[in-house]
């Protein structure tokens, strides 16, 4: 919604009068390096033009009030009682950033907030990490004014924060790149970061005469959470088994291709075998992906595009029928050069790399054999790549 829109629905809502502000955070499209930041991997994310946008007004009481544009729910925090609105079904990952920023040292300023949320809600395009990064900015910028701190608030840090209220306030044990790529993206970028030191480059896009189509499977994600924190586990594992061959590593980034071939043979289990594999060789196809991009070799980013789904179905094992088919459906068009799931798996998103005159025919065609396949239809976005979180003036 435009921000006008925006605006007249808050005064709507809350009333006019005093000033209304507005902070955004966008959603991410990850292009490779898929379970690799808890791993201290490499990841390879650009921020999108969709995301969500907050409208706020400062109250001079204890409390925060949040709706969101498209939701019924009517939420009161009360800041007294930051730690009891875990089991929210919406407003949980808000109350979650208040309280690790709290945690921090920020003062966490009483206001009314509306949410314009352009995502779809758990979609697998990081609509959580856009709400945390935006809650976090708009909280952190009205603390340091209240504070007669001057200095720009530190995205990075809004990025960590983001994350800590996911892992120890909605108990999902995500890694760093979703709140990472909302907080830092750029224009036209995509950030090649290295997650366990959160060094980070940014790396033009130059897709003269492609786009990037992202395909939503729409499917209800259930169980994601407990599968994930279960991958999770699994990485751990193999790395305590392989730390006795290589007692140095201390995360499976940390182990190369060679040594995985020497080595990995000392993980019994085929399960933690497979999964230790997909990491390590995933990392490699992050590295090899930046060669092929500073080459301007289009044709060989999307034959790795296609391995890391290949990867991702076979040895992590978190695809599933829905992301298959619009894959393997994407791979049969021409004009495109790869395609592949994107995000934590078990529904949500694909992304493809497709000529631009090939578009529109791929969106149709997918689009009618995923409907066929599947019973219910896919949905398509042609995104824009964006810049990070920051206040609109
Ligand atoms: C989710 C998590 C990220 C990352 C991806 C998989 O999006 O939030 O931290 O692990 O899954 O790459």
């Amino acid at each position: 919604m435009t921000l006008d829109k925006l605006k007249n629905e808050f005064i709507k809502l809350y009333g006019d009068g005093g000033e209304i502000r507005f902070f955004h955070a966008p959603g991410r499209v990850n292009l490779i390096g898929e379970h690799t930041d808890y791993n201290g991997g490499f990841v390879f994310p650009a921020a999108l033009s969709m995301g969500t946008t907050i409208a706020l007004r400062l109250r001079d009481d204890n409390l925060v009030h949040m709706k969101a544009t498209d939701l019924d729910d009517f939420v009161t925090i009360d800041l007294e009682k930051l730690e009891s609105y875990k089991d929210l079904s919406w407003g949980n990952y808000q109350a979650g950033v208040m309280s690790e920023l709290k945690k921090d040292g920020f003062s966490i300023c009483a206001c009314d907030m509306l949410y314009d949320d352009t995502l779809p809600h758990g979609g697998g395009l990081s609509s959580s990490a856009a709400i945390e990064v935006a809650t976090a900015l708009a909280f952190a910028t009205l603390s340091n004014e209240k504070n007669g701190i001057s200095a720009p608030v530190d995205m990075v840090k809004m990025a960590l924060i983001g994350q800590r209220a996911e892992n120890n306030y909605i108990g999902l044990n995500c890694g760093i790149m979703d709140q990472f790529a909302s907080a830092m993206g750029k224009r036209d970028c995509a950030i090649l970061l290295k997650c366990d030191t959160l060094k980070y480059d940014y790396s033009r896009l130059a897709m003269d005469g492609f786009s990037l189509i992202i395909a939503n499977t729409n499917k209800k994600r259930s169980l994601a959470t407990s599968k994930y924190n279960e991958r999770r586990s699994e990485c751990e594992e193999a790395v305590s088994i392989l730390k006795k061959s290589l007692p140095e590593i201390t995360c499976l980034a940390d182990v190369s291709l060679i040594d995985f071939e020497k080595y990995g043979k000392t993980i019994e289990n085929d399960v933690v075998y497979r999964r230790a594999k997909h990491v390590i060789t995933e990392i490699d196809r992050v590295l090899a992906s930046m060669d092929a991009l500073k080459n301007s070799n289009m044709k060989k980013f999307g034959e790795l595009m296609n391995a890391s789904h290949d990867s991702l179905k076979e040895d992590y094992e978190v695809t599933g029928i829905e992301l298959d088919t619009l894959v393997f459906e994407a791979r049969k068009i021409d004009g495109v050069l790869g395609s592949r799931m994107t995000g934590a798996g078990f529904g949500g998103c694909t992304v493809s790399l497709v000529k631009n005159e090939n578009v529109d025919e791929f969106i149709k065609t997918v689009g009618e054999k995923y409907e066929e396949k599947i019973g219910y239809k896919a949905s398509f976005y042609v995104s824009k790549i964006a810049d990070g979180g920051h206040e609109i003036k």
